[in-house]
């Protein structure tokens, strides 16, 4: 069986649902972990499907990828916009990283348009809502099974 593709979501994604309908949508995560999982299997995928809050659990993860993960899908919250650490472990794997948030970050606040995860990511999805999940598996299974990187 081939590596999972791994989706991690960072802080305040678990409150889905009911944060700010108008810019993220009336999905909650649970409903997005769901059409995930359905692409995944249209697909014949594997995915791991994970949410923290903690800056430190979320490097732990992508420092651990490489050995378990076919990619990274990672909507890093707002940690996108403040952590350089995040974007250093994403360096010091040799993944395909795919950058993903539900809003257009290039629409919103100016602090919104730096993103630290940019740098590191193969490409980048915004804008689509939760369906945007759904372009990143693509995305990543497209990558992943025709070999390219950089
Ligand atoms: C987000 C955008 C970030 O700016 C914000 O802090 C989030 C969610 C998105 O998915 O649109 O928490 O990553």
């Amino acid at each position: 069986m081939s590596r999972p593709i791994l989706i991690l979501n960072g802080p305040n994604l678990n409150m889905l649902g009911a944060r700010e309908p108008e810019i993220y949508g009336r999905e909650t995560l649970a409903d997005i972990e769901s059409r995930c999982r359905d692409r995944a299997a249209a697909l014949n995928v594997e995915i791991a499907f994970r949410q923290t809050n903690s800056e430190a659990e979320l490097i732990g993860w992508i420092q651990e990828a490489p050995a378990s993960a076919a990619g990274v899908i990672l909507n890093a919250g707002a940690y996108t916009h403040s952590s350089i650490a995040i974007l250093d472990a994403l360096q010091a794997v040799d993944l395909p990283v795919i950058e993903l948030h539900l809003s257009n970050i290039y629409r919103r606040e100016p602090f919104r348009h730096r993103s630290y995860v940019s740098p590191a990511a193969d490409g980048i999805i915004c804008g689509f809502g939760a369906f945007g999940y759904l372009l990143a598996i693509e995305a990543m299974v497209e990558r992943t099974e025709s070999g390219e990187s950089g």
